[in-house]
């Protein structure tokens, strides 16, 4: 592929310094667990964004849940390429729920970058439920 989209050109490390920014304003009291992500969008715009912890342990916010939230709010669009880091800056696989709102807006074409290499979120998700599961 070609163009600033392509998979054969896209700037990861720029990628992963964006996430990695977004973490450094992570809201994480309760677990001491930061975590930023970052995407680029089919428009050729980035998102990003961090995990926000609540007293009422289980309703904190994933970072996906603020990506997707940019995502939505600066314009919708599809997601291209994902990419989420932990409190080191390390490369993190995204959580299972995760997993699902980011097949929401990127479908299984999703490029993420993990630990084992660029991978499509098909992979990461197999067999997904998926909105076409809801015409029926
Ligand atoms: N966390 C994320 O923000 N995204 C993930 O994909 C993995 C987990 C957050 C949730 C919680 O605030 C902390 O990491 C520890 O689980």
């Amino acid at each position: 592929m070609t163009g600033p989209q392509g998979a054969d050109d896209i700037d990861w490390e720029a990628l992963r310094a964006v996430a990695r920014d977004a973490m450094s304003h992570a809201y994480a009291p309760y677990s001491g667990y930061p975590v930023g992500v970052a995407a680029l969008v089919d428009d050729g715009r980035t998102v990003s964004g961090c995990n926000v912890e609540n007293a009422s342990y289980g309703l904190g916010l994933c970072a996906e849940c603020g990506l997707v939230s940019e995502l939505q709010r600066t314009g919708g669009g599809r997601l291209t390429h994902f990419t989420c880091v932990d409190g080191d800056g390390e490369i993190l696989v995204p959580c299972g729920r995760c997993r699902q709102l980011l097949y929401e807006f990127g479908g299984p074409g999703l490029l993420l970058e993990t630990p084992k290499g660029i991978v499509p979120l098909a992979e990461m998700l197999p067999q997904a439920f998926t909105p076409k599961h809801l015409d029926k």
